[in-house]
């Protein structure tokens, strides 16, 4: 896709999440049915059904050879990366959603050919709209987004999934001592912006295509390092436990969570 196109896709994103993101604030007060998927902690809303299906109506309309995958269902069956690949997560941060109506995002990646190309992430509530990718650059709303400086772990603040760091699980605990604090927000798009402005060097978490494609694009357009935790490449067709931050705090975090000599 050269430029002029990519533009364009980008463009159409943003409308899609923008338009998306009014219709939840016009109807943020509305009783919502919630039901439960894997757990009393895992959550799906009528508005999360309604946003993936609005969304991928559009997708389809544009751009009907893409594949999507989308989180609630509505999407195809994805089984390779080929083409235009776009992956929706209508509401990100559904518990937050539902008990706070604050601090939950709708997140759109497309890939060509497993490549990541454009990504969008809107925090609905503050009205912030990131984009970008390797041919635009990133950017919040109309302004341009440098890339971050590299601090150390210990300069900085770590994001986490919660699970992970009540069970310890990679050695989190250490994780927590040795970093300037940690912060869990609950969505896995609140945390990359924290990344993509510089506020946090790292997010650690167990994710889903659909948690990493948006933001992956614009972390790595900046110059951070989205990977598993192991270090292996990250597979667009499945879930793991992946790490985003930039390049020093990458050799910390791993060197503690993996006993890893330095
Ligand atoms: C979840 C959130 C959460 C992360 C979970 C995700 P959802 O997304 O991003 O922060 O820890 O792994 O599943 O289900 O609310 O879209
Ligand atoms: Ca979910
Ligand atoms: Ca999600
Ligand atoms: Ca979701």
């Amino acid at each position: 896709m050269d430029k002029a196109e990519t533009a364009l896709l980008a463009l159409r994103m943003r409308d899609w999440v923008s338009q998306a993101g009014a219709h939840i604030r016009h109807h943020i007060h509305d009783p919502l049915h919630v039901q439960t998927k894997s757990s009393r902690k895992d959550l799906v809303t009528n508005l999360d059904k309604q946003t993936e299906r609005d969304l991928i109506a559009a997708i389809r309309t544009e751009y009907p050879q893409a594949q999507i995958m989308g989180e609630e269902g509505s999407g195809d069956h994805v089984t390779d990366l080929k083409g235009l690949v776009f992956f929706v997560d209508p509401i990100d941060g559904t518990m937050n959603f539902v008990k706070q109506k604050y601090n939950f995002a709708i997140m759109i990646g497309a890939y060509i050919d497993g490549a990541p190309h454009v990504g969008v992430i809107l925090n609905v509530m503050r009205q912030e709209l990131y984009w970008g990718g390797p041919q635009l650059g990133v950017f919040k709303n109309e302004t341009p987004i440098k890339a971050v400086s590299p601090l150390s772990l210990a300069d900085g603040l770590f994001g986490i999934n919660s699970g992970m760091l009540a069970y310890d699980r990679y050695h989190s605990h250490q994780l927590f001592k040795t970093s300037a604090g940690m912060r869990i927000l609950g969505s896995a798009g609140i945390e990359y912006i924290q990344l993509l402005e510089g506020r946090q060097v790292a997010y650690l978490s167990h994710l889903a295509p659909w948690d990493v494609a948006a933001g992956r694009v614009m972390a790595e357009t900046l110059g951070m390092s989205v990977s598993r935790l192991d270090g292996h490449p990250l597979d667009m067709l499945s879930s793991g436990d992946v790490l985003i931050a930039t390049a020093p705090t990458v050799a910390d975090i791993r060197a503690i969570a993996l006993d890893q000599p330095r």
